[in-house]
């Protein structure tokens, strides 16, 4: 049986997890589909982990179009009880800058067009939501980042947009209004699924550009999101890799581990 401890999502700029041994790659169905890609297994610091590349080998999936559920579901059928998530963001703030990392620990959901819950169909359930982020993961991400060497702020709030266009000027001043740290389009919908699922999840946000609201400063472009990435994917590597072996065992202390208990509404008579 496949079994892992560990999930890692990868994002924009982290396709793959070098130094992972006794590989094995294998494709899972979901009852919400394939999620993006194969998942590798392997051993990693002599963890068991999982990775997932979310927009799949070769950058083919849209943020709108990602499955999450599947991901999700995918990593949870393999019996991941943390997942370390990795993405690209823009800043909105200029003590952000690009190559540093931030370790969000709360969200603003600006997506429309996105399916972000296991619940429904007959059973109504809400989890809390207050503290999006686990924090031992977030602890470990910090940890890991000091010991690599890297800029890894503890906390900050992440705007997850629809996208795939990035934003207006006015909306990008609007979140800074707001009191936003960065912008990205996918890490939302996976806290929220991750929560559900009482798995605890935290992402390392990797800044690539200032968005369109520093003056000065060209627009966002690809271009520049992906010369930033591939200057800073080794670092943010290193850090997975740290955050794999610091991460404490027992996380029986976060808010995810319980989060379903006391969530169903419905009259658990009537759930099939
Ligand atoms: N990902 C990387 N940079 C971004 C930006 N400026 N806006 C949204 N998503 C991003």
């Amino acid at each position: 049986m496949h079994t892992a401890e560990i999930g890692i999502i990868g994002g924009s700029g982290l396709y793959a997890m070098p130094g992972l041994t006794e590989i094995e790659e294998i494709a899972i169905d979901t009852p919400f589909g394939p999620p993006s890609e194969t998942i590798v297994l392997g051993t990693l610091e002599g963890r068991k982990v999982a990775f997932l590349a979310r927009h799949g080998k070769g950058h083919r999936i849209l943020p709108s179009e990602l499955n999450f559920r599947a991901n999700i579901y995918a990593l949870k059928s393999l019996g991941v009880t943390s997942i370390l998530s990795i993405s690209a963001v823009g800043s909105l703030k200029q003590e952000h800058k690009p190559t540093d990392f931030v370790i969000p620990d709360q969200f603003i959901d600006r997506t429309f067009a996105r399916n972000a819950t296991f619940f429904g169909e007959g059973i109504v359930g809400h989890v809390a939501f207050g503290d999006p982020v686990c924090p031992i993961v977030l602890d470990t991400f910090v940890k890991a980042c000091e010991e690599v060497g890297v800029v890894g702020k503890r906390g900050g709030t992440y705007v997850c947009i629809e996208g795939p266009q990035f934003s207006t000027r006015a909306e990008s001043n609007l979140y800074r209004s707001w009191g936003s740290d960065i912008i990205g389009m996918t890490n939302l919908q996976e806290a929220k699924l991750a929560r559900e699922a009482e798995i605890s999840y935290a992402t390392l946000a990797m800044v690539t550009d200032y968005d369109c609201w520093y003056e000065g400063h060209d627009d966002v472009t690809v271009e520049q999101v992906i010369a930033v990435m591939h200057q800073n994917s080794a670092a943010a590597q290193k850090v997975v890799k740290a955050a794999v072996r610091l991460l404490p065992t027992d996380l029986s202390a976060s808010p995810a581990q319980s989060a379903a208990k006391y969530a169903i509404m419905t009259d658990r008579a009537l759930i099939p």
